[in-house]
């Protein structure tokens, strides 16, 4: 069972386990000191008796109480230089102290925030709430395929069932945590969905999943099959999913909040890749890694999460989501390179690799969800391209905007958020180099795998129509871990779902 978080200002029922917080160089908290007095000078004792424990973020040192205590055990957790504390520190830290509560198998937990004058930007009530948010992050879990538990598996053991926050700040720490713990939700789908093997979740049922998670809170779903995709004129998105016994599927979602934000002008628009397995079809990838290609919707999943998000905490945007399903399978049916093929746009394309498939996918969305809906804006979300990871490893999202204004407001969420961003170049020269000799355009550049993101970029931008704002977040980075952080056990990230939440709220509501 994941751990229940509440916020309050006086401690309610007995707890097993004291969390107070340390700073550098060992400074102690006000409940530090408080609860030092209380337990007869056992954690000044310990600080001076041992020297490892600094006080350094995400240090953490669990100590035994004396008989009369009211706690079987006190953790000490360290937060570093006051001065210099975040939220993504506050975080850490809370991430950090999951694992420390479940190897102490703590039950129950009063984790003492209180504000420190020490702060600047970071008030006791956020600090509360993000050490909140990371504890909940790191506490997820991908078991549902293990017929018993894992007793070597870190992630399988109990998490406490219970965390109570106090903090003089309640109501502050709950209004600020109440749009984390959707964020969370969202997130938490959409790591099920990228960690799911692609056995389970293929294009149909990826479909019914989304429309039975996200129909009862409220997000209008239209789910269109291989029929309705060729009647719509979805012919490079279908080409991708040909050679798969198992048929393309798009779906759309729109989430209407209540209210029109001033200066917007139809809905934002939110497009993801969702390739269920990427074989690389007749243009075989090699077989070693080839496992990880589940993960070729971690666009869709970052997309239909956003939904999940937005709809819990009741967002007032009006935001449009859409999703191309299929899976990229090699066989006698399948497309090939060279193949010249239709799109929904209306523009031909050469297929120079059968590899370079989320771009034809992406493209058949793109246009649909621009003429359908006129959005205002639109932000697609892919794993498009080994070469954004070459480039930018696990840390950053590789971020293609033609909209300074949307930029900043990306640069802003991502700030606060925690999901780093950087913007890379959309350029002339990489449009220009997708274009075909014998069709209108080329799924490859000429330059091979050279600037193989940017190219990937440059192709997409010839879809977007009117200079609509528009950003590309090429995810394949920052979709998979291959060794778990702070706030999340591998492999499966749910990245970009925050950021574009954090982006809604501060610029589109
Ligand atoms: N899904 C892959 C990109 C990818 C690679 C994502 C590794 C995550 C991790 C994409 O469909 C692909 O195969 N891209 C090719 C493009 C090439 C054929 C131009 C690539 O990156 O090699
Ligand atoms: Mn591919
Ligand atoms: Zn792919």
């Amino acid at each position: 069972m994941p751990v229940t978080i509440s916020f309050t200002a006086k401690a309610g029922t007995a707890a097993d386990t004291a969390i107070v917080a340390v700073y550098s160089d060992n400074r102690l908290s006000p409940s530090a000191e408080d609860l030092d007095r209380d337990n007869d000078g056992v954690i000044t004792r310990a600080l001076k008796a041992g020297k490892a424990f600094k006080g350094k973020k995400g240090q953490i040192l669990t100590l035994s109480t004396p008989k009369d205590s009211d706690y079987q055990r006190i953790m000490l957790l360290g937060y570093g230089d006051a001065a210099k504390l975040d939220r993504q520190g506050c975080e850490t830290c809370g991430g950090k102290l999951l694992l420390a509560l479940r190897t102490a198998g703590a039950e129950k937990a009063h984790l003492y925030i209180n504000h420190d004058s020490a702060f600047e930007d970071l008030s006791g009530a956020a600090m509360a709430a993000h050490t909140a948010m990371g504890l909940k992050l790191r506490d997820y879990s991908f078991d549902k395929y293990k017929s018993k538990d894992d007793e070597d598996d870190e992630s399988g053991n109990d998490a406490p069932e219970q965390c109570e926050v106090i903090t003089a700040h309640e109501d502050e720490a709950q209004r600020l945590f109440a749009p984390l713990d959707a964020e969370a939700a969202g997130v938490f789908f959409a790591r099920d969905l990228v960690n799911e093997p692609p056995n389970m979740l293929y294009p149909e049922s990826f479909a019914k999943i989304i429309r039975d998670e996200l129909k009862p809170l409220g997000v209008e779903i239209e789910i269109f099959d291989e029929k309705k995709l060729q009647k719509l004129g979805f012919e490079a998105h279908i080409a991708v999913g040909m050679g798969s016994a198992r048929p393309p599927y798009a779906v759309v979602m729109r989430w209407k909040g209540d209210k029109k934000a001033a200066g917007i002008k139809g809905p934002l628009a939110f497009v993801g890749k969702g390739v269920t397995f990427d074989t690389g079809g007749v243009n075989l990838k090699p077989s070693g890694g080839m496992e990880d290609m589940k993960l070729d919707m971690g666009g869709a999943a970052a997309v239909v999460g956003l939904m999940k998000t937005l709809a819990l905490r009741k967002s007032s945007a009006d935001i449009i989501g859409i999703v191309g399903l299929a899976e990229n399978m090699p066989s006698h049916m399948a497309y090939r390179p060279s193949d010249v093929i239709g799109s929904l746009s209306g523009k031909t394309i050469e297929v120079m690799n059968t590899d370079a498939e989320g771009r034809l996918v992406l493209a058949d969305c793109l246009t649909y969800v621009q003429r359908t809906f006129s959005p205002s804006l639109v932000i697609d979300l892919a794993t498009l391209t080994g070469a954004m990871m070459v480039a930018l490893g696990y840390e950053y999202c590789g971020t293609f905007v033609n909209d300074n204004d949307l930029w900043t407001h990306m640069e802003a969420a991502s700030k606060d958020s925690g999901e780093k961003l950087w913007r890379m170049p959309l350029d002339a020269v990489f449009k220009k180099d997708m274009e075909s000799k014998i069709g209108d355009l080329r799924s490859l550049g000429g330059m091979g795998r050279y600037a193989g993101a940017c190219t990937a970029a440059g192709f997409l931008e010839h879809f977007i129509e009117d200079g609509r704002p528009w950003a590309h977040m090429d995810i394949a980075g920052t979709a998979w871990i291959k060794s778990d952080t702070a706030t999340c056990p591998k492999p499966g990230t749910g990245f970009g779902v925050r950021v574009l939440d954090r982006m809604i709220a501060l610029h589109y509501e």
